[in-house]
């Protein structure tokens, strides 16, 4: 990586080879400093499917407790990604690959621009809390990192964008669990 950026990888999983397409060519557009933010999500969204990315422009936290009272918090409090990164990014023109040299994805995978993500800190075997969070609020991948990322770049100023690979195996892989 360019020594003026400050990558932020937590979570790479078997997307890694689409990710990194999508980050390389990132890290060679952009020469100011910020931080790239990218990984896996569960999709909350019918229609983004395993291998999509999605680059949101605005990520809420959507913690388990907000789910509880959700008749008290029908507003999350939003956060945006950088604007003009954003605008950059859709510009890429990206395109994913269907196939690596040993696996493909029953569809071409796409990278979507503009939707809402959001992140929980504990969630994504829970269809229905999946379910909620699209129907009430749109959102369309659920992470465990880029509100936090966001939030805390957002007030000293630094551009953040995030990329989130949908995959079906979350956190939870780990544990041999795969996630509906
Ligand atoms: C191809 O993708 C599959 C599934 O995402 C992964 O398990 C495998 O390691 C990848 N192979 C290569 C050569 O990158
Ligand atoms: C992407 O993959 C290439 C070749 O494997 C590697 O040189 C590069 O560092 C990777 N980029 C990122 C951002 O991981
Ligand atoms: C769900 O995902 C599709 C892209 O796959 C997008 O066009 C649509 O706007 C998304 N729905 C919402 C509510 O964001």
């Amino acid at each position: 990586m360019a020594p003026s950026h400050m990558g932020l990888s937590l979570t790479t999983t078997s997307l890694a080879f689409q990710l990194n397409v999508t980050v390389q060519t990132l890290i060679d557009v952009f020469t100011v400093t910020g931080i790239v933010h990218y990984g896996t999500a569960g999709s909350s969204n019918d229609s983004m499917s395993f291998g999509d990315v999605s680059v949101p422009k605005l990520v809420a936290y959507t913690g388990a407790w907000t789910w509880k009272w959700v008749s008290l918090w029908k507003k999350f409090f939003w956060l945006p990604v950088d604007s003009a990164w954003f605008k950059i990014a859709e510009q890429l023109k990206v395109k994913l690959e269907r196939c690596n040299n040993t696996f493909c994805l029953p569809t071409t995978p796409k990278v979507v621009y503009g939707l809402k993500g959001s992140s929980a800190d504990m969630f994504l075997d829970n269809a229905e809390y999946r379910k909620f969070l699209f129907r009430e609020f749109g959102v369309s991948t659920v992470d465990e990192e880029s509100a936090a990322v966001v939030m805390t770049t957002t007030s000293p100023g630094i551009p953040v964008i995030v990329f989130r690979g949908v995959s079906d195996w979350l956190e939870g892989n780990q544990h041999g669990r795969q996630q509906a």
